[in-house]
């Protein structure tokens, strides 16, 4: 075999991006004056020996079961799959100011009386955390606090503090003294939560890691933690508005998509049991231009209402704005009713906004959208018992979405009579009357944008 001349690599200080010459500025993390030579990394030097690792037929396999921790908020225990799990890493990302210290000391103190629990703040006092956790009437209890950015005494408390659930508050704000780079920066924040990914997994200690990132999603910290931890958290919500959402984004123990949702009060983050009822602000008034969606939200479905603005365009290029929802898919739908179902909108000025300061990524949210856009333009409001979901493609059809029966079984239970939906969604296993009392369930199919509009012109 011919062989491998070392290669003279360079590895950014900053970021550890590799790069094979030498120039002024890190490729991958744009600072100055970072790269060093790295002789050790020659390609020949690795993979001689191995370390008698073997195969194994996963089926053989043995499992432990292991028991998990609930944090007495059902909310946060069901985005997690069912509560904490013993050694495993979570990653709780969110905007500064969002409530990411509020959730966790509200969570570890009720989790403290049965675990030894150690709260680090490295961004508040000892006396903030304590003013903060008396005032949240968390007063009795077993909730340990220690104020430090300083890596090494974390470490010292936890082994000496013997906890078995441990907050970093924020990993951003951790610094490992080996380090030359200031807190915040990548090289720091990789090198701590090394370090305490470390610990967790060795000595079977949970870890809560909160970081911040900003709403462009900067802060290179969170995103470049999230293929180590093993559950990444995101809390979102508008800082105008009380509501919070807690979401999985990735999940090693358990599903994705799982979402809790909290309200932000005087008395910290309270748990929204029925959160459906909550989205629909309007109520049960009729308005112009709203349309409530019946949305999927990992396992339970969620009720959100869209509301539509169209008006006459002054512009030679009409505005096409929205909040909570992909302004391209605005765009595509605005064309698919101006081309299928004859709605000529193209001179408009559209805005579309999700109510509660929640965002829809799926596609069945196109439905709503297209109605809550007609509602407006026509000037009728749609009835307040009227729920839609489905997703419009672009030669007009009406295509079903995943767990319609679901949805519509939300919905009913919410009082909604008319359900306007795919006829592809083949909905079967519904009662149609629940109650004596109430009219019985309306499903009305619609296999395209233009029997959406007569569907609408018949009930508006
Ligand atoms: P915080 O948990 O400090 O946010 P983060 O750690 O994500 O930066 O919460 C910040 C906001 O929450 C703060 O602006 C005030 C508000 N808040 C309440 O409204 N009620 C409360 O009981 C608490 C503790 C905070
Ligand atoms: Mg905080």
């Amino acid at each position: 075999m011919p062989k491998i001349k070392a290669q003279h690599r360079f590895l950014c200080a900053q970021c550890k991006a590799p790069s094979a010459k030498w120039t002024g500025q890190c490729g991958a993390c744009g600072e100055w004056n970072t790269l060093i030579e790295n002789s050790q990394m020659s390609p020949g030097k690795r993979g001689k020996e191995g370390d008698g690792v073997k195969s194994a037929r996963l089926a053989d396999v043995e499992v432990s079961r292991y028991s998990r921790l609930h944090t007495g908020l059902t909310e946060l225990d069901r985005v997690v799959g069912g509560g904490l799990v013993p050694g495993a890493v979570v990653l709780l990302g969110g905007e500064p100011g969002i409530g990411k210290s509020t959730l966790a000391i509200q969570a570890m103190a009720q989790m403290a009386n049965d675990t030894p629990t150690l709260y680090v703040s490295a961004e508040e006092s000892l006396e903030q955390l304590a003013l903060r956790y008396q005032r949240l009437a968390l007063q009795d209890g077993n909730l340990e606090a220690i104020s430090t950015g300083e890596l090494s005494s974390v470490i010292e408390a936890i082994e000496s503090s013997k906890a078995s659930l441990v907050v970093i508050d924020s990993i951003q704000t951790m610094r490992a003294s080996d380090i030359d780079s200031a807190p915040g920066s990548v090289s720091q924040v990789r090198e701590c939560a090394e370090v305490l990914i470390q610990l967790a997994k060795s000595r079977s200690i949970t870890i809560i890691l909160i970081g911040h990132v900003t709403k462009e999603g900067g802060l290179a910290g969170p995103k470049t933690l999230e293929h180590l931890v093993d559950t990444v958290l995101y809390f979102e919500g508008d800082a105008t508005s009380r509501y919070r959402l807690v979401r999985a984004w990735k999940n090693r123990f358990g599903t994705v998509n799982e979402v809790g949702v909290f309200a932000m009060t005087e008395g910290g983050l309270k748990e929204v049991k029925n959160p459906s009822a909550m989205f629909l602000s309007g109520g049960s008034e009729e308005c112009v231009g709203r349309a409530v969606l019946i949305s999927q939200d990992g396992s339970r479905p969620l009720l959100v209402e869209v509301q539509a603005l169209v008006d006459q365009s002054t512009l030679g290029n009409p505005r096409r704005l929205s909040v909570g929802y992909d302004s391209t898919r605005l765009a595509m739908i605005l064309a698919i009713l101006h081309r299928h179902a004859g709605i000529d909108i193209l001179d408009q000025d559209v805005f579309v906004n999700v109510a509660g300061g929640i965002r829809v990524a799926e596609t069945a949210a196109d439905l709503a959208v297209a109605a809550a856009v007609i509602s407006s333009f026509v000037d009728k409001p749609i009835p307040a018992d009227t729920a839609l979901f489905g997703e419009l493609g672009l030669s007009g059809e009406v295509r079903p979405v995943v767990r319609g029966e679901d949805r519509v079984r939300e919905a009913q239970k919410l009082g909604f009579i008319n359900i306007i939906l795919s006829a592809g969604n083949q909905i079967q296993n519904i009662n149609p009357v629940t109650r004596r009392d109430t009219p019985a369930l309306n499903l009305k199919e619609v296999k395209t944008a233009l029997d959406l509009r007569a569907v609408l012109d018949e009930i508006v």
